[in-house]
């Protein structure tokens, strides 16, 4: 082979043997750069005699003509390939099917909240919020509980860093929404002769300093409070078995009021309903009593109505308040309430 066929055949070879632009350069500068093989020659033309340069001269130039045309096909080759492995890194197989949301659901302990909720709004309740860290005014004080009361310590309340207005806790129960409510209540109607009824309900979470397999130091209440001219204790009688009746779908549950104290209501009465497991006969969930306690009850304390500025001469009422995790625990028959709070998916997975 001629030297020349030779370098076009290596600076081929060459070529072919790089994928990256940058390498690609640096062969080319072999062959055809400053230095490059082919230019040496070029150089070496001055030595030699007229028709011999112009023959000579001839054949380099062809070979590197040869050489430009391999490189330049070699610089669209990389080129392609490269753009070629991007498409195929980038493509979309429109024909995967798509991963899909998973289902959300509720929480069992909202679902009984919601369920609370709608039986009262049927029946003309309005539902009430407020806050879940309190003064000790709302949460006590305004209640009628006395200073020495023992749900007052450090024992059985969270305190929280007092304020100035004296100090602030992690509400113990869902009665100072009650008091919230009528303040609010007070002053929107303060320019009526009459006072509309005040008929609602406050679902939220309360905080004890209590924790075992039956207490949790956060749980849930929900209060309930109607306040108007002539509401008696029989229509919270009427309310509550009602609404036991509507909660548990069993028309045959009955109630029965113990009398009871609480600070915040005169007369007071803890308030049974039949076991919904034994209807009344005697079971394990009923401890063989055919009763069970669902809440708190009583006609609000003329001191309480008196410290949100309503007359107790004129209005009359009642409250209650009552545990809806328990409520679930019946419904759903659960019997650990550590359950609800352990976000353990295959406990939680059976409510959706
Ligand atoms: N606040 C009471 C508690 O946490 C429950 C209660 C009892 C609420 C009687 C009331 C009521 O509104 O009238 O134990």
């Amino acid at each position: 082979m001629h030297d020349l066929d030779k370098i076009v055949a290596e600076a081929i070879a060459a070529f072919d043997a790089v994928a990256d632009p940058a390498e690609l350069e640096q062969a080319k500068a072999r062959y055809l750069g400053k230095q490059g093989a082919l230019t040496e020659r070029l150089k070496g033309l001055g030595k030699l005699a007229t028709d011999a340069r112009r023959e000579e001269g001839a054949r380099i130039n062809a070979a590197k003509d040869r050489i430009e045309a391999a490189l330049a096909a070699r610089r669209r080759a990389i080129a392609d390939a490269r753009l070629e492995s991007r498409l195929a890194e980038e493509a979309l197989d429109v024909t995967l099917p798509g991963r899909g949301l998973a289902r959300g659901g509720l929480h069992p302990a909202s679902r009984t909240l919601e369920r609370i909720e709608r039986i009262f709004r049927s029946i003309g309740f309005d539902v009430a919020d407020g806050p879940e860290i309190e003064t000790d005014f709302h949460n006590f004080t305004a209640l009628n509980t006395p200073e020495d009361h023992p749900a007052r310590s450090m024992h059985d309340t969270f305190y929280v860093a007092g304020g100035k207005a004296g100090p602030v806790l992690l509400r113990t129960h869902t009665s100072p929404i009650q008091i919230r409510h009528m303040q609010s209540h007070v002053a929107r109607y303060r320019h009526l002769p009459v006072m509309p009824e005040i008929r609602a309900i406050a679902p939220g979470r309360v905080y004890r300093v209590d924790s075992d397999a039956t207490h949790s130091p956060m749980f849930h209440q929900v209060e309930g409070l109607w306040i108007g001219e002539d509401v008696s204790f029989a229509d919270l009688k009427g309310v509550l078995t009602a609404f036991l009746q509507k909660f548990y779908e069993d028309e045959t549950v009955r109630t029965r009021f113990r009398p009871s104290f609480f600070p915040f209501t005169e007369p007071s009465a803890e308030v049974d309903m039949t076991c919904v497991f034994c209807h009344g006969a005697g079971c394990r969930v009923c401890s063989h009593t055919g009763w069970l306690e669902v809440a708190g009850s009583g006609e609000v304390h003329p001191n309480v109505l008196r410290h949100c500025g309503i007359d107790p001469e004129r209005y009359i009422g009642f409250a209650f308040g009552m545990g809806p995790d328990r409520m679930t625990m019946l419904r759903y028959g659960i019997d650990d309430l550590r359950l609800f709070y352990e976000g353990d998916l295959r406990f939680l997975q059976q409510f959706v």
